[in-house]
Parts: structure tokens; sequence; C-alpha cells
């Protein structure tokens, strides 16, 4: 299997776009929570590794996507707030299923910027063998990514900037 970083993350991106499809199939309360816990962990552990490694990478090598790193990491943070609160909701809320779809939206909005506007430029800057280390770090990486959405005041932090 090949660990260049970019066919990693493509990889976490068909995944994740296969279990957003079969949520919207699903009518299963269960089920569907049960896909919706899964989606969460993903997008948690796939976010994190492009924070931590890739994004960081991209500014020091790519400085002409300095305002698309910015952007992405923003995209992030909307999608972090939306799992925090899927996550936080009961299997059965009633919606849940509408938060799920703007959840799917943004992030296969996000998904394809990223795979369409600037992982050509990457490769392109970078080269193989930078991309394979980077892709060793992230499958290092990968085993000790946070899975869960709640990081420390997430959702406080969230209020507080909606009530001040
Ligand atoms: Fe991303
Ligand atoms: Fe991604």
């Amino acid at each position: 299997m090949s660990t260049d970083a970019l066919v990693l993350l493509k990889a976490d991106h068909k995944e994740v776009q296969r279990l957003f499809r079969q949520y919207r199939a699903e009518t299963g309360t269960a089920t569907r929570a049960a896909l919706a816990d899964e989606i969460v962990r993903a997008l948690t552990v796939h976010s994190y590794l492009e924070d931590e490694v890739l994004y960081p990478k991209i500014r020091a090598a790519v400085p002409d996507l300095a305002f698309e790193m910015d952007l992405a990491h923003q995209e992030h943070h909307v999608a972090e707030v939306l799992c925090a609160e899927i996550d936080a909701m009961s299997d059965d809320d009633p919606e849940l299923p509408a938060k799920m779809a703007v959840l799917t939206d943004v992030v296969t909005r996000h998904i394809h910027t990223e795979e369409q506007d600037w992982f050509p430029k990457v490769r392109d800057a970078m080269g193989r063998k930078e991309l394979q280390q980077i892709g060793e770090h992230l499958l290092a990486l990968r085993q000790t990514a946070p899975t869960s959405p709640h990081r420390p005041g997430l959702i406080q932090r969230v209020a507080d900037a909606m009530s001040a």
C-alpha cells in the first residue's frame, strides 16, 4: 500500500463519502446512530491528521496556499462543532438527520476543494519522497489521534461567543 500522504488522505475522503451515502440510504434509528458515530470518529481523526501534519507542511512548502490553509482550518472547525453536537444528541433526536445533512454538505465541499483545488499544487511543490515521508508520519500519528470531537470547552466557547 502506498504511503503517499495525498493517497492516504484521499482514501479517508472516499470512506467518509461512503459513510455519508450509507447514512442517507438508511432509515432505522439505531443503524443511523451507529453510522453517525462512525462518521464523527472518521472525521475527527482525519481533521486532526491534516491540522497537525499536512497543513503545517503545506504552509511551509507552498506559501501561496496560506489563505487556503486558513479556510480549510475554519471548515474543519465548523465540521468539528457539528460533530460535537451530533455526538451529544440522543439517537432519536428529530434534529439529527438535518444536522447530518449540513455536515455532509460542508465536508463534501471541503473534500472537493482539497482534492481539486490544491492537492495537485501540493503534489507539484513537494514531490514523491516528501509526500511519502509525510504519509508515514500520518500513519504513525493515526494510532494516537483523538476519536471524539470534544476538545476541552469547544461547545462552551461557541456558546460564549454567541452570548457575547
Ligand atoms: Fe481537510
Ligand atoms: Fe481531507
